[in-house]
């Protein structure tokens, strides 16, 4: 189907980076990639111009490396700076997160030390639920809330998201950078497929310079170190740039 036409209908959600558009064809969605930053559950906030060209590239380049590894993702196409094509898909409340070394609120929340490389991968489930916070919870509140069918999802999510971690660490530690811990978000689409959605950016990312250490992600924000579109842009830059 001819893709080069189609425009924004119809906003369906609108988050805090992101604003979602329905097109002419049922099956495709639009994302709007937002200059807007937030932190702390929306109760830091602020903008910087030219963040969300700079997601909408970081997004499509990790989409289309994991589209070649075999991951099924919502991705179709890159349509301009700031907007992303991509399938319609029943999101799955659940936020995924997956660590490889301690930082953020694992340190907090667990005491362990900030840097203390794991002994495994861990992943955790947020309820996607801002009103609430979203909370930690497990698999049998997922089963509760009816976020899935039933565990053998759970353990299909769980399973990409090692796979997309195995990928992610190898293909950063090429340019330099450490996969500290991420987000990830998957939907399901029209066949009831269990697929990656959502954007893969350093605004979801943990990621260090792997010689100085330096954050290279929106901790930047959260920690008010300042040169976040700097960060930013060499992440791109080394995504797209020859391997070390
Ligand atoms: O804050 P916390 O340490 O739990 O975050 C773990 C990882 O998940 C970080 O990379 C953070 O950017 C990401 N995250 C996110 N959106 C959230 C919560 C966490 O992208 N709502």
């Amino acid at each position: 189907m001819p893709t080069d036409t189609l425009v924004k209908q119809t906003l369906v959600y609108e988050g805090k980076a992101k604003k979602v558009w329905t097109t002419e064809y049922p099956e495709l969605y639009i994302s709007e990639f937002k200059d807007d930053l937030t932190a702390f559950n929306g109760e830091k906030k602020s903008s910087e111009a030219g963040k969300g060209a700079l997601n909408n590239k970081i997004s499509t380049e990790l989409f289309k490396f994991l589209n070649t590894q075999g991951i099924p993702t919502h991705f179709v196409e890159m349509m301009d700076e700031t907007h992303m094509l991509h399938k319609r898909a029943d999101v799955i409340l659940i936020e995924v997160i997956v660590r490889n070394i301690a930082a953020g609120s694992l340190s907090k929340n667990l005491g362990i030390e900030t840097g203390e490389i794991l002994p495994f991968t861990l992943v955790e489930f947020d309820y996607k639920n801002d009103a609430l916070g979203d909370p930690k919870i497990n698999d049998q509140h997922c089963l509760l809330l009816n976020l899935v069918k039933d565990v053998s999802e759970l353990d299909t999510i769980r399973d990409m998201a090692r796979k997309i971690n195995t990928l992610l660490q190898a293909f950063y530690a090429e340019r330099n950078l450490t996969l500290v811990d991420f987000k990830l978000e998957f939907g399901k689409d029209a066949e009831g497929n269990i697929i990656l959605i959502d954007e893969l950016s350093p605004d979801n990312f943990r990621l260090w310079d792997s010689e100085s250490g330096e954050s290279m992600d929106k901790d930047r924000f959260r920690k008010g170190l300042g040169g976040l579109k700097v960060a930013y842009e060499e992440v791109l830059n080394r995504i797209l740039g020859e391997k070390k």
